[in-house]
């Protein structure tokens, strides 16, 4: 269907079933968004994350990372983001503003690494040095000594504003959605 006729509420139902089908879709384009953080020099930060948990109701998602991470520590001194997702596909933007939270341990987050532990994502979790940290060995980018706990945590999103943008030949709309506003903008 052409995603110019939908209506508000078709618009609000169709974004969030496209960011769950991202989280079961490998390919979908709306997997990969850009999370920004404000550095804790002040500076922007963005980075490429993997959407992992998409709750439609809460209007909550989940991303999964090394706690050890410069963006945990980012997180936790400024907990507002932004995320951006660009579906061609769709011809849709959207960019989120987001209060975030961080859980390194507790039931959620064994309930995932119980999962995780099994597979070939383990290793990221597992790395004897930081993310980030300067390589001090002649390994050339892949130093990935893998013992010891886990250092997965687990970044909540709730999500205050939709910045929605549909690019059309017939006209370019735009909209920002909060759990229950709608106000149309110039696009
Ligand atoms: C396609 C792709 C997916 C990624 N997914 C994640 C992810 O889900 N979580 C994560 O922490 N980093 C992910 N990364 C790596 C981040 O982009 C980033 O390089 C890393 O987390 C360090 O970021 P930081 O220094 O700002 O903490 C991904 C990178 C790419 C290219």
């Amino acid at each position: 269907m052409d995603t110019h006729l939908l209506s508000k509420s078709d618009i609000r139902h169709r974004i969030w079933q496209e960011l769950q089908r991202a989280v079961v879709d490998r390919h979908h384009e709306w997997r990969t968004p850009v999370l920004a953080t404000l550095g804790v020099d002040g500076a922007p930060q963005a980075r490429t994350v993997v959407l992992r948990h998409a709750d439609s109701g809460r209007a909550v998602l989940h991303i999964y990372t090394d706690s050890r991470s410069p963006k945990v520590a980012e997180l936790e001194a400024a907990p507002q983001v932004s995320l951006v997702f660009w579906s061609k596909r769709l011809s849709w933007q959207l960019r989120m503003r987001a209060q975030a939270t961080v859980q390194r341990s507790g039931p959620e987050v064994d309930a995932v690494w119980a999962r995780i532990s099994t597979s070939a994502a383990a290793g990221d979790y597992l790395s004897a040095q930081a993310p980030g940290a300067v390589l001090d060995t002649a390994a050339e980018g892949h130093s990935k000594g893998v013992s010891g706990p886990h250092h997965l945590a687990l970044i909540k999103l709730q999500v205050l504003e939709i910045d929605w943008l549909e690019l059309a030949r017939s006209g370019h709309r735009r909209a920002s959605l909060t759990q229950t506003g709608w106000t149309w903008r110039v696009p």
